[in-house]
This record gives C-alpha cells, structure tokens and sequence, in this order.
C-alpha cells in the first residue's frame, strides 16, 4: 500500500475490503475499489475480499435478486483482475464469524458513535424509527468485517470514511476495555484519483447504484453505446479544459470527468491535463467515451462469460469462505478468552 502506513510490527499487512451485492456494480465501484483491489493484490499483499450479504439484507432484498446479484458481483470481482487463487474471495454469510464478533462490537460500540454516522442518517432517512436495526448497527458488522482478520489497511472509496473512523474507535475501545493491544488499529487506504466518481448529471452527488437516474451513472454491464451516450450526455459547463488541475477547483462536472480519464488510463490529473488543455468537452468527450469503453468492455464481456457458470462461481465462493474461517476463526476465539467466555 501507500508508503509511510505505519501499523504495529505485531501486526503483519493484511488488506481487507467489501462490496455490497444489494445492486449492480457502477463505475464508482470500479474505480474507488474493484480496481484498487486488484491493484492490491499484484503488489504481492495478502488480500481479501468480501461480498457482504448480511450488509445488504439492512434494507430488503429479493431473495432471488439477491443471489444474483452476488453472483454476478463475484463475477465483477474477477473480471476487473482479482484472482481467486491469489486473494481470498467470498461471501460474508458463509462466515459466521463476521456475525460474531458484530456481536461482541455491538457491546462496545456506544449509542452516540452511532447515531452521528451519517450515511445511517442518509439511508434511513426522515422515517428513521421505520428503519432496521441492522442499518443501525451496519458500522459495527463492518468493524467485525475487518478486525476478524486483523486486517491492516482497508482499501474504499470516500464515502466509507467515517465507517472506517468508527472501526479504529471499536478497535481502540476494546483495547483499552480489556486491557490488551489485540485489535490492529487499521488505516483507510483513500487514495487516487477517483476515490469519489460523482454522478453525470449531477457533479455535487456521488455516482451510485441507488440514484433513480439511469444516466447519473455507467454500469459495469453497460454495453459500448449506452457508456459513449451517458459520456456524451454527461453535463459540462462551456470552457474549455483547463492546462493545469488547479483550474477545475470551481469546475466539479469537469473535474469529475477528468478525474475518471486519469483513473481509466492511470494518469495524475495533471498529466491528462498536460495533454488535453485548450480542449472544448466536444473533443474531450468522445476521448473520455473511447477509452472508458476500451477499458470496460472486456470485464463486462468477463463478466458475462462467467455469469454462465453460477455453479462455478458458488464453488470459487465455497473456497473462498473456508480458508477466510481459517484466520478469522482462531482470532475469534482469542477474541472470547480475552473477554471471558468459558470453553
Ligand atoms: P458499497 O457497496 O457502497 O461500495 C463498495 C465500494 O465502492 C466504493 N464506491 C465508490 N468509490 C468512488 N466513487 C463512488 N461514486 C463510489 N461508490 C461506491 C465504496 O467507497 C466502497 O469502497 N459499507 C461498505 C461495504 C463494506 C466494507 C466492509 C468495506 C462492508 N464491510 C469492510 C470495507 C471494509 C459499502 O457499503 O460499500
């Protein structure tokens, strides 16, 4: 990961990250993680990887929607480059430790942590007394997520912040409670250039899976004309492009377009700039549509190849799953002779 990440030498570097199957996979989620993830583990860091079902079900899922839908964000996984027999990869229900230590977070955890999380207060939104206890205590399963594997560094994108804020709390509180350093005290990894890709329509809100707008966002099973119609449609002001990234502080559609053509083609901004400066959007736009659909088109072609063997994925899944009990099953039992638990 990023250099001068300072961890416990007790604790050796372990990436950890999850996904939620609750919808299909944006660009957003490609370019804030998928990407990264896969990113991580050519480094030659151990990675892994998780499809967390049990976050989904906060708010209902469809039964048959919901296997789907982790099936197919299994196939997103390994058609953007992770690979199952180098990071572990799987479901968080067939864990059932993650369930567990939530648990155990759930009594460390205070109240007021969790009323300020914002995104509880987005999600659940004016009707908050309707909302599921699960949406309340989501950060406290996310905690769970990571520390089961004493994970050291967290690869996501802007949004989960605040989340991974709360996680180092829960870790440092149980330290201290019990009087150990057994939790690591794990590092966001927030870093690129497009750890927060904004909608197309809308340069102040986040590109997502949940906006009632199809255009606000690319799918990663968008095919080639539907990614170069949204790119074109995408709202812009009328200047040209500036020369150097300053120039687009004031500019948010435009940053965000060329933040996401510096994170396709692995470029600072500056760079993209270096070359595209004095440029109206009308010559930037189809660039931007070219190689967005160069870059994405095989993985949703991947993705659909592999979409045809669910047998297939659900054994990837199985694998997965058992060697992530490997390590979080011992850590989970340390976890309960520190607090008590008679075996
Ligand atoms: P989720 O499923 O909403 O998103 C998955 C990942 O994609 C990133 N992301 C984005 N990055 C940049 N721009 C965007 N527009 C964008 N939209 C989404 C998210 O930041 C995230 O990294 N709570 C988590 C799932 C989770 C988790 C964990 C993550 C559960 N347990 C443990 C890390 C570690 C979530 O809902 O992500």
């Amino acid at each position: 990961m990023s250099e001068g990440v300072q961890t416990s030498p007790a604790f050796k570097t372990r990436v950890f990250s999850g996904i939620q199957p609750s919808g299909g996979l944006t660009l957003g989620n490609y370019l804030g993680a998928l990407k990264r993830f896969a990113d991580a583990q050519n480094q030659g860091i151990e990675t892994i990887y998780c499809m967390v079902d049990m976050h989904a079900i906060t708010v209902w899922q469809d039964p048959a929607a919901l296997r789907r839908q982790t099936r197919e964000l299994a196939a997103g996984f390994i058609a953007s480059g992770v690979d199952p027999n180098r990071s572990i990869l799987f479901n968080q229900s067939q864990v059932a430790e993650h369930a567990q230590l939530a648990w155990v977070f759930n009594c460390v955890a205070r109240m007021g942590w969790m009323k300020r999380m914002t995104q509880f207060k987005d999600k659940a939104g004016k009707n908050a007394e309707n909302a599921s206890l699960g949406l309340f205590g989501y950060p406290a399963l996310m905690a769970a997520d990571i520390l089961v594997y004493h994970a050291t560094h967290v690869p996501v994108g802007e949004d989960q912040k605040q989340h991974l804020e709360l996680t180092r709390d829960i870790a440092t509180k149980f330290n201290h409670d019990y009087g150990v350093d057994f939790f690591p005290i794990t590092e966001p990894v927030i870093e690129g250039t497009a750890t927060r890709v904004m909608s197309l329509r809308d340069g102040s809100k986040k590109m997502s899976k949940s906006d009632p707008s199809d255009a606000s966002r690319i799918n990663m099973t968008d095919d080639a004309e539907t990614i170069a119609s949204k790119i074109r449609k995408a709202r812009t002001d009328p200047d040209a492009l500036p020369s150097e990234a300053k120039g687009l502080s004031e500019r948010p559609e435009a940053r965000n377009l060329v933040n996401i053509y510096a994170a396709l083609s692995d470029q600072t901004v500056d760079e993209v700039l270096r070359d595209v400066g004095g440029r109206q959007f009308s010559e930037f736009k189809p660039m931007l549509a070219d190689l967005a659909v160069a870059k994405l088109s095989p993985i949703s072609s991947e993705m659909a190849r592999l979409m045809q063997n669910p047998t297939e994925i659900d054994a990837i899944l199985r694998k997965g799953a058992d060697q992530a009990r490997a390590i979080a099953a011992p850590i989970l039992q340390q976890t309960y002779d520190i607090i008590g638990m008679v075996r």
